[in-house]
């Protein structure tokens, strides 16, 4: 995360007046509001003594009333319609606008969960999760919170994921905004399944909003569905060159939701921008423990629609084996959630510019009241019943130092128990992680009870490390587990390395796109320029006669190492494999001896990277990964994908005095998007005695 947030600017106390003026003056907005109900009266009605009805009730600022087909909540601030039973979001009123969602869009198209999933060995079903059920599941003199449920059975397999899924949302008064969340379980003995896809959706005014913002350096004004629709569909459906946009400024760029993708460590807030009136539509997200994968994982944002997600879980930037897999042996339950969805606005004379920093005040905010207090969720415990781990990791590697070194900003986290590394897999648990400090200090708070492993890696060394007894987790435990050694792999001194072990390919060289193939946003981003479209094209251009040759001691891996090994284009729609070289110098080679080779990924696509030393055409190979990786980073503009680490025993006759030369041959080429990234490579002398 990044440091405490700055003070907060004073309550929109103003804003907030002007707010119920203009509502009042703007129409459309029933009364029973803030200024009509006295706060703290309580209105609750009890006339159906059941709370499983479209009942109405009205209490303190907050006012729920319900018709046959939808239930309408106003605290005075915004007014939310969400339809009965279904529980989708058909309604935002905000602001003056009497709904910042489309509302073209048929009402189960505005703002809805749905999860992609499938039997085995049987197509994908999208289910767009409608719940039967309507029930107020607590009310309180500022806070209602309503559910829609949907039990399964069999007599809804092959249409409804054999899930019983609860989806809630909670409203506070005071609070411009509202909290979604969603339970999900299902017993032993329910149907074998992957489950590939949740999520939450929004979908905005096109009219309305136009700027995208998911960081401070990363945002813009955007292009419409409709450019999308007369664009030029690229390689894949997802890219479009604008060719013909309402607004000419667009024309020539291109257009991909996932060059708007982000780690889940940094997916804290991102959303839209209304300018007329000032109006901000944000997704917040304070926690990712719910998130599967890890902190690394990456995962799409906001984009063209304009759309606003919020991705549970997912394949991308890692692909199948990363999607959750149920066997009928097996209970299983989870929330995801809870998220918020924030809306701010602005003076039109301050216009909408204070809007991205308004949010990210509110995102601080969440994550420092983070784990929320009122949840009306049993499986969703408050920061007492809640436990913490504390200690220092340590790196020994004495090739690199003598003295034990500090894990200086060490990723440290709790995982489902699993092997060392398993983590950036798991995906049927919560996961907590942080980072430790310059001095390998660190602490991970909030943690939900249960078992887990401890697992770590540090940037700038290779590996991955694992506490080997398992951790339980009980409310309100402080466990110090003092000082813990890290022993990344290693066999003997460096000969030579390239890169920088962090699980990115970010150091190596990324071209320049095709001046023809731009988005905008990154033309002067050099951090980010892997999101263009198209570099995997470049290769072609910069080795034409021949695959690259990387010299060691000569190059630098900064300007000759293109960041990723691609397939050659050789026309026709066809494409070869490549293989890359290193060439370096050996004065002699120690007979009867071990090397290593270190190999770190940072990602694969249906690649098979095989290894050969001083001998191109040598059958088998001396090694090869086999066929891996499904993560598509390549074609998604990710800088990584999963990582993968391989140590590769080099016996001396491999080797010789004088000039030598490593193969690397990325063997699957059927398509521009196969390949894999390095993050570091590393040779390793045989072991000093
Ligand atoms: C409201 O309804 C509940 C559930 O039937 C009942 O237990 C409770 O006594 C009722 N409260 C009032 C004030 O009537
Ligand atoms: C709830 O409120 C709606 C809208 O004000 C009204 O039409 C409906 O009759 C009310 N329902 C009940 C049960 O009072
Ligand atoms: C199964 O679910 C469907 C759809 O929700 C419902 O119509 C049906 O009544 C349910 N059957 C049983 C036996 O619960
Ligand atoms: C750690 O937990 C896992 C999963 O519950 C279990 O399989 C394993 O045996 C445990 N290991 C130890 C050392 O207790
Ligand atoms: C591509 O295919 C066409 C038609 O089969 C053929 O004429 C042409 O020579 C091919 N070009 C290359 C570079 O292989
Ligand atoms: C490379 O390996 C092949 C197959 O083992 C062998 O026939 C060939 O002589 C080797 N080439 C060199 C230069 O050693």
């Amino acid at each position: 995360m990044p440091p405490p947030p700055p003070p907060p600017p004073p309550p929109p106390l103003l804003l907030l007046i002007l707010l119920l003026v203009m509502q009042i003056v703007g129409g459309g907005v029933r009364l029973a509001s803030a200024a009509a109900t006295p706060p703290g009266q309580l209105h609750s009605r009890n006339d159906t003594g059941t709370r499983n009805s479209a009942a109405n009730s009205s209490i303190g600022v907050l006012l729920l009333s319900a018709s046959s087909d939808q239930v309408v909540i106003d605290n005075g601030l915004l007014q939310v319609a969400i339809s009965l039973p279904g529980g989708d979001v058909t309604g935002v009123q905000y602001n003056g606008l009497d709904n910042v969602l489309d509302v073209l869009n048929d009402d189960d198209n505005r703002g809805y969960w749905d999860v992609v999933w499938n039997l085995p060995g049987h197509d994908i079903i999208f289910d767009r999760v409608h719940g039967a059920t309507y029930e107020i599941v607590s009310e309180s003199s500022d806070q209602i919170e309503i559910s829609f449920s949907r039990m399964w059975n069999i007599s809804t397999n092959d249409i409804f994921v054999p899930m019983n899924i609860d989806k809630r949302y909670i409203f506070r008064s005071g609070c411009s905004g509202f909290y979604s969340y969603a339970i999900f379980n299902r017993p032993e003995g329910w149907p074998d399944i992957e489950m590939d896809q949740v999520r939450i959706v929004y979908k905005l005014r096109e009219e309305k909003f136009h700027y995208m913002a998911l960081s401070d350096d990363r945002q813009r004004f955007m292009p419409t569905a409709r450019d999308r629709s007369t664009g030029l569909a690229l390689a894949y459906p997802e890219a479009v060159l604008l060719t013909n946009p309402e607004d000419q400024e667009f024309r020539g760029e291109v257009d991909d939701k996932y060059q708007y993708s982000i780690e889940n460590q940094y997916n804290r807030v991102h959303g839209w921008i209304c300018d007329n009136p000032p109006t901000g539509f944000w997704m917040i997200t304070p926690s990712d423990e719910f998130k599967t994968a890890g902190p690394v994982k990456q995962d799409l944002t906001s984009h063209v629609g304009p759309i606003t997600l919020s991705m549970f879980v997912s394949t991308h930037y890692a692909g199948k084996e990363v999607g959750i897999k149920f066997s009928n042996v097996e209970a299983w339950s989870k929330v995801f959630g809870p998220v918020f969805v924030y809306l701010n606005s602005a003076s039109p004379e301050d216009g909408s510019s204070s809007l991205w920093e308004d949010a990210k005040r509110q995102m601080y905010e969440e994550v420092n009241i983070w784990p929320y207090d009122f949840t009306a969720c049993d499986d969703f415990p408050t920061a007492e019943q809640r436990g913490s781990v504390v200690g220092q990791l340590i790196v020994h590697d004495g090739y690199v130092s003598e003295q034990d070194m500090y894990g200086a900003s060490a990723y440290v986290g709790l995982a489902a128990p699993g092997p060392a590394g398993s983590w950036q897999r798991e995906n049927k648990g919560y996961q907590f992680w942080t980072r430790a400090n310059k001095m390998g200090l660190f602490e991970i708070e909030k943690v939900r009870a249960g078992d887990y492993n401890l697992y770590a890696w540090v940037p700038g060394f290779i590996g991955d490390y694992k506490y080997d007894t398992n951790i339980t987790i009980t409310p309100g435990c402080s466990i110090n587990l003092g000082t813990l050694v890290y022993k990344p792999p290693r066999h003997g001194p460096t000969l030579w390395e390239i890169g920088i072990p962090d699980r990115t390919a970010a150091e190596f060289f990324v071209p320049s796109p095709y001046p023809t193939l731009m988005n905008d946003l990154y033309t002067n981003n050099r951090k980010n320029r892997f999101r263009q479209y198209g570099l995997w094209d470049r290769y072609v251009d910069l080795y034409q006669e021949h695959d690259l040759i990387f010299t060691v001691g000569t190059d630098n891996y900064r300007k000759d190492w293109f960041y990723a090994q691609v397939t050659r284009n050789a026309g026709n729609t066809t494409y070869r494999a490549t293989t890359f070289q290193i060439v370096f110098e050996l004065e002699q080679v120690n007979d009867m001896s071990t090397y290593y080779l270190q190999l770190a990924l940072a990602s694969a696509m249906e690649s098979d990277l095989q290894v050969r030393f001083n001998n191109a055409s040598v059958e088998p190979a001396h090694f090869s990964t086999g066929a891996i990786g499904q993560d598509n980073a390549i074609a998604r503009h990710g800088i990584h994908g999963l990582y993968w680490l391989y140590g590769i025993e080099v016996p001396s006759f491999q080797l010789h005095g004088g000039t030598n030369t490593i193969y690397l041959t990325q063997a699957s080429a059927k398509n521009p998007f196969q390949g894999v990234m390095y993050d570091y490579i590393r040779l390793e002398g045989p072991p000093e005695a």
